[in-house]
């Protein structure tokens, strides 16, 4: 099934052209600002008319008159606007009818599209040498709700964890390990908590130059493939994605094992990398390092910007890296789109990276590489958010603090629910909060982590928009209603007209999330479903409605839940049947 802006584009569309000769015509279809307006508002005309020459309030009359000829049922009225807007006001009666569709198949409310795309989303991709703190949270959960929506859609999704396990750090904590092993065997008691390690290794190396010394050489050993070396790497990697997957799952985030695509998996690629670049002429050596200089990556004094691919010693860089990770996406796993779910701070090296790897043939023309930037978390004084002590706060703590806080308050509002009811309740409320907070926000700014005001149970949070499910769930148990039993038969007042056509307006929001990547726009979305419901429930009495209009009500009811659900469930949030 189309959505109704793609079936009213397809129809204005063919009118766009029989009216002008033109063969190919964009109707330029969008929803309006006012309901007196219509519901959708049609602007391709203009341009149209403009290239022919015509007036344009002319032109889109006979775009209507065509329109109107057809007499297709969902259009109820159309009029001319503005300078040349058609604007279309939609038949109640055909709204309905695809309310009911998708009622008796609720597949349909977000239906797959017909051209599915093969996708990399990067995303999470932490560093292993410490623990994942706050700074990783919007990544990880941007990226999930994005592999979510589209996998929806039906588009073949790949992650890829590109995490850091590679690089001089290593070798500080191969260094560290093996003086902990000599000592405790080969699983130090100090692992269990990676921030602290990396602490630790970092005071013996700054306080005791025998032991730099070893770090030093320790990195020339695993960098040459030794395998004692390789194996203590191993041990420390592997430990650090175990308390990466702990993380995840407590998110709930479907990134696994064979999700990894760590930074040493592309380490036998490098050298051909920079040969690549090489022959192409696209290398300088400055300072002894070799760097690719395009003439659009200017700094301040307009000086040339580096893209620095190996250094004078002959380590290859993070750049380096991601220009082999380019040619494995574009060519090896053969994506239309690689997605990029990471820190705006990254900006430059993204762009970079993008234009040297087309530059240079690394990639693919055709394929979309798209740096999907993310603000910084702020704490309340407008800092990046970090403990009292000015440590930066682990991941997992403030999953544990959110679940604790929620507790708190579904207890104050719940005091005679079992407690390991309440326990539920609230892991789930605790985690849903931190995830909507995040995706509410518009990704690109830096945004101000709230308690307060994330656990609200009023305004766009998630305790919000998961209330307002659990109460109609709960209505629907009352008048023991399951999704598909019953049919709306009216839809006269303005409220169930409203409800309705927020309902059926779900998979266009969908399809812009796929394309722009800002989920912030699907959650505004359903903050103004649940408000279409509550409003409905005001005008539309259910419980003293007579028997026919009782069952129609609650049918609309069952379908706002069932829209609700599958929206939060694309923002990674299982909504509670009771709260
Ligand atoms: N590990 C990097 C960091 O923590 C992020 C990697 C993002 N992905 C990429 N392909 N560069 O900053």
């Amino acid at each position: 099934m189309d959505t109704l802006k793609e079936h009213l584009s397809n129809l204005v569309s063919t009118s766009l052209s029989s009216v002008s000769g033109e063969s190919k015509c964009n109707a330029n279809v969008v929803t309006t600002s006012k309901p007196e307006f219509g519901d959708y508002q049609a602007n391709g005309g203009m341009a149209i008319a403009k290239k022919l020459g015509s007036n344009p309030r002319e032109f889109a009359q006979l775009v209507v008159n065509d329109l109107a000829n057809k007499s297709d049922p969902i259009i109820a009225k159309m009029e001319v606007a503005g300078p040349g807007f058609i604007n279309i006001h939609l038949a109640a009666i055909a709204l309905r009818d695809r309310a009911n569709s998708v009622i008796s198949n609720t597949g349909d409310l977000i239906p797959t599209i017909p051209n599915p795309q093969r996708v990399v989303v990067d995303y999470s991709s932490p560093n292993l040498a410490k623990e994942m703190h706050v700074g990783h949270l919007r990544g990880t959960i941007i990226g999930d709700c994005l592999v979510r929506v589209l996998e929806r859609l039906g588009h073949e999704i790949i992650r890829q964890n590109h995490v850091g396990d590679w690089g001089t750090q290593f070798g500080m904590l191969i260094a560290y390990m093996n003086e902990l092993r000599a000592e405790q065997g080969d699983l130090p008691t100090q692992l269990a908590d990676l921030e602290t390690f990396y602490r630790s290794a970092k005071e013996r190396f700054d306080s005791d130059p025998v032991f730099a010394e070893n770090s030093r050489a320790s990195v020339v050993k695993l960098q040459s493939g030794d395998p004692e070396y390789l194996e203590v790497w191993k041990t420390f990697i592997d430990e650090s994605l175990q308390h990466c997957h702990t993380v995840y799952e407590k998110l709930g985030v479907s990134l696994s094992r064979e999700n990894l695509k760590a930074e040493s998996f592309y380490n036998s690629e490098l050298e051909n990398i920079v040969k690549v670049l090489e022959e192409k002429s696209l290398l300088s050596i400055s300072d002894g390092a070799k760097c690719v200089f395009l003439p659009q990556f200017t700094g301040k004094d307009g000086e040339l910007l580096p893209v620095i691919v190996q250094k004078s010693d002959g380590g290859f860089l993070y750049a380096t890296t991601d220009l082999a990770a380019i040619k494995y996406r574009s060519f090896e796993l053969d994506v239309a789109r690689s997605l990029y779910v990471v820190d705006a701070r990254q900006s430059l090296h993204f762009q970079q990276v993008f234009a040297v790897a087309k530059k240079a043939k690394l990639a693919d023309e055709d394929i979309s590489l798209e740096h999907i930037t993310y603000g910084t978390m702020m704490g309340s004084d407008g800092k990046p958010f970090r403990t009292r002590s000015g440590d930066t706060i682990k991941l997992i703590d403030l999953l544990d603090e959110s679940s604790k806080r929620a507790f708190e308050l579904v207890t104050d509002k719940n005091p005679d629910l079992e407690e390991a009811s309440r326990k539920l309740i609230a892991d789930e409320i605790g985690i849903a909060s931190v995830k909507y907070s995040e995706l509410s926000k518009n990704r690109t700014n830096d945004y101000i982590f709230d308690w307060a005001t994330m656990l609200s149970f009023e305004g766009n949070t998630a305790p919000y928009l998961m209330y307002a499910y659990a109460r109609i769930k709960s209505i629907l148990r009352k008048h023991n209603l399951e999704i598909g039993s019953q049919k709306i038969a009216t839809s006269e007042t303005t409220e169930e007209r409203t409800l309705i056509l927020k309902v059926l307006q779900l998979p266009e929001i969908v399809a812009v999330v796929a394309k722009d990547c800002y989920p912030n726009l699907l959650c505004n979305y359903l903050y103004e479903l649940a408000g279409a419901f509550m409003r409905f429930y005001e005008a539309c009495p259910i419980l003293k409605a007579e028997d026919e209009l009782r069952s129609s009500r609650l049918a609309l009811a069952a379908l706002t839940a069932e829209a609700l659900q599958q929206g939060l469930n694309l923002l990674g949030i299982e909504p509670l049947e009771q709260m």
